[in-house]
C-alpha cells in the first residue's frame, strides 16, 4: 500500500519516495518482498502515482527478481477499499501478505515466521505490544487474555474506553490467503467512524467463518515503525544505520562509533578495516584489507585496495565511472577523488589535491595544491605544488601525458593536449604548451632581472 497522502511529511516528493539509507521507503519494502520470494508482487499507488511507479519502473533496479505490478486506488478509502484494488491481478492460490510502502524495517526472517504461521488456509496477524498504542488499531482477545483467541481488531478512533486500554496493537502487517482475503474484501463496508473501508475489519468476518486468526506477536518496533514525519524518518534512518553497522562489525570491521557511521548503498570490506567517525559511504564501495577510513570522509562508487589509508576530510566520489585507489595509496587529508580517477599502488595525493578522469601509475605523487583532469601520469612521477593540467579549451577536453619520472615543479600549467617525456624535469613556474623530450630540463616563465639599487617611489 503505498496511495497515502503523507500529510505530515510536508513535502512535496511523495512520501514513500523519501530515501532512508539512500534508497526510497517503497524500494525497502519492495526489496523484503523480492527477498521472501514474494511470485507477485502488487505496489498500490494514490498520491503521486506517476512518480511513484516511475520510480519503482523496470530500470530502477528495484526488487530484481520480482515481478511488479502496479495499481491505482482512486480515491483513496481506506486500506480495505487499498487492498480490493489489487485483487483482481491476484491468482487465488497464494497467500497476500500485506505491507505499507512507509515501514521500510521489517525483516525478511519476520514475514516469513508470519506466512508460517498462516499456512494457506488461515489469517496471520503482526502485533506488537505498546507502552504507548496511540492511533494503533488494538488487538481484542476474547476475554481479554493475553493469548486467548482473537476476536477483532479495533481501530483507535472506533474504540470503546476499555479497548483503548489495550497495548497489543496491529502492526498494519498480515499474512492471508488470496482465496479468503477475497470473500473477506466484497464484505466491507465503512460504517464506522472514519468512514473508510478498513481491511482490519477481514478479522470479524474470518472470526465469523470460523477461520483461525492467529497473531504473531514481535518485540522489535523498529520493524514495524512507519514514517510519518522527518523525526520518524531520521528516527528509523539512526535505527537503519545501526543495524548496518552491527551487521559490518559482525563481520569484522571496526567502526569507531557506530552512531557516527552512514551507509548509504553497498559496503564491502576485506579484514581489518578501520572507519574513523563522522563517514558516509555511498553508492558501491569496496574496501580492500587493512584499509583504514579518517574522519570525516564521503565516500561514493569507488574501489580502494589493501593497505590504502584515506586520511580525514577526503571527498570520494566516481558517480558511474567510479574511482580506483591502489594498494598502500595515501590519500588526503582534504583531497578530492572525482570519476575516473585511477590511482597505482603506493600512490600519494595529499591536501587540496583534484584528481579527475585520471590514472596514475604506482608510486606517483601529487601532494599539495594541485589539479589532474584527463591526465596520464607514469610510475614516480613528482608532481608539485600549485600544478595544474589545463584540460579544457573552453570547448573541448584534451589529455596531458606525464610520463615515468618527470618532476614537475610547483606552480606549472601544462596545456593540454601536451606530453612530458619520460626523466623529463619543468621548472617551477613554468607554462608548458609544447611537448617536451625525455630527460631534459624545460623552463618556460619570465628570465628574472635585478635592478642594482632600485629605489621605490616615495611620498
Ligand atoms: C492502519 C490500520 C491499523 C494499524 C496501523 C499500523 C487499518 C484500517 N488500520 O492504520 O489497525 O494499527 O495501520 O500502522 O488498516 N493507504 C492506502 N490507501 C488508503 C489508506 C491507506 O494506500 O486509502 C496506505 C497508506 O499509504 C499507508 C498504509 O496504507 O502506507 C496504512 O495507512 P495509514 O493511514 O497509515 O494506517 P491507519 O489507517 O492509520
Ligand atoms: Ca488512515
Amino acid at each position: 500500500m503505498a496511495a497515502g497522502k503523507g500529510t505530515r511529511m510536508k513535502s512535496k516528493l511523495p512520501k514513500v519516495l523519501h530515501p532512508l539509507a539512500g534508497r526510497a521507503l517503497v524500494h525497502h519494502v519492495l526489496a523484503t518482498a523480492a527477498e521472501v520470494g514474494a511470485r507477485h508482487a502488487v505496489l498500490i499507488t494514490g498520491h503521486g502515482a506517476e512518480q511513484v511507479e516511475a520510480a519503482c519502473g523496470p530500470d530502477s533496479g528495484v526488487g530484481a527478481g520480482l515481478q511488479l505490478q502496479c495499481v491505482r486506488q482512486e480515491p483513496q478509502l481506506g486500506t480495505g477499499h487499498a487492498v480490493q484494488q489489487a485483487m483482481p491481478v491476484l491468482p487465488d492460490d497464494g497467500i497476500v501478505v500485506v505491507l505499507s510502502g512507509d515501514v521500510p524495517l521489517t525483516q525478511v526472517q519476520t514475514l516469513r515466521e508470519l506466512i508460517a504461521l498462516s499456512e494457506g488456509d488461515k489469517l496471520a496477524l503482526l502485533t506488537l505490544q505498546l507502552d504507548n498504542p496511540m492511533g494503533y488499531g488494538r488487538i481484542v482477545r476474547d476475554g481479554g487474555g493475553d493469548n486467548a483467541p482473537v476476536r477483532a481488531i479495533v481501530e483507535q478512533k472506533d474504540a470503546s474506553a476499555e479497548q483503548l486500554a489495550i497495548r497489543e496493537i496491529y502492526s498494519g502487517i498480515m499474512a492471508v490467503p488470496a482465496r479468503l482475503l477475497k470473500t473477506w474484501l466484497a464484505r466491507l463496508d465503512n460504517n464506522n467512524a472514519q468512514k473508510e473501508y478498513y481491511l482490519t475489519d477481514i478479522v470479524r468476518f474470518a472470526v465469523a467463518d470460523g477461520v483461525p486468526v492467529l497473531a504473531h506477536r514481535i518485540t522489535d518496533a523498529v520493524q514495524v515503525a512507519g514514517v510519518n514525519s522527518p523525526v520518524q524518518l531520521a528516527e528509523l534512518e539512526r535505527a537503519c544505520q545501526l543495524r548496518q553497522a552491527n551487521r559490518l562489525m559482525e563481520q569484522g570491521v571496526r567502526i569507531a562509533d557506530p552512531a557516527r557511521f552512514d551507509l548509504r548503498g553497498d559496503l564491502q570490506c576485506g579484514q581489518d578495516v578501520a572507519i574513523d567517525v563522522n563517514c558516509i559511504f555511498e553508492g558501491k564501495v569496496v574496501l580492500g584489507d587493512d584499509v583504514r577510513i579518517g574522519a570525516n570522509c564521503v565516500i561514493a562508487n569507488a574501489q580502494i585496495a589493501a593497505g590504502a589509508v584515506i586520511h580525514p576530510f577526503t571527498h570520494i566520489d566516481g558517480e558511474k565511472q567510479g574511482v580506483k585507489v591502489g594498494e598502500g595509496a595515501l590519500i588526503g587529508p582534504f583531497a578530492r577523488l572525482r570519476p575516473g580517477a585511477d590511482l597505482g599502488p603506493q600512490v600519494h595525493i595529499g591536501n587540496f589535491v583534484e584528481v579527475k578522469n585520471s590514472t596514475l601509475a604506482r608510486g606517483a605523487k601529487a601532494n599539495h595544491l594541485a589539479y589532474l583532469g584527463d591526465a596520464t601520469v607514469g610510475e614516480r612521477v613528482n608532481y608539485g605544488a600549485g600544478s595544474i593540467t589545463a584540460n579544457y579549451d573552453g570547448a573541448f577536453k584534451h589529455r596531458t601525458t606525464i610520463e615515468a619520472d618527470v618532476h614537475v615543479g610547483s606552480n606549472c600549467v601544462l596545456i593540454a593536449p601536451v606530453t612530458i617525456g619520460a626523466g623529463g624535469t619543468i621548472g617551477g613556474g613554468s607554462t608548458i604548451s609544447k611537448d617536451t623530450a625525455p630527460e631534459t630540463l624545460s623552463v618556460a616563465r619570465g628570465k628574472q632581472v635585478s635592478i642594482p639599487g632600485w629605489k621605490r617611489p616615495r611620498k
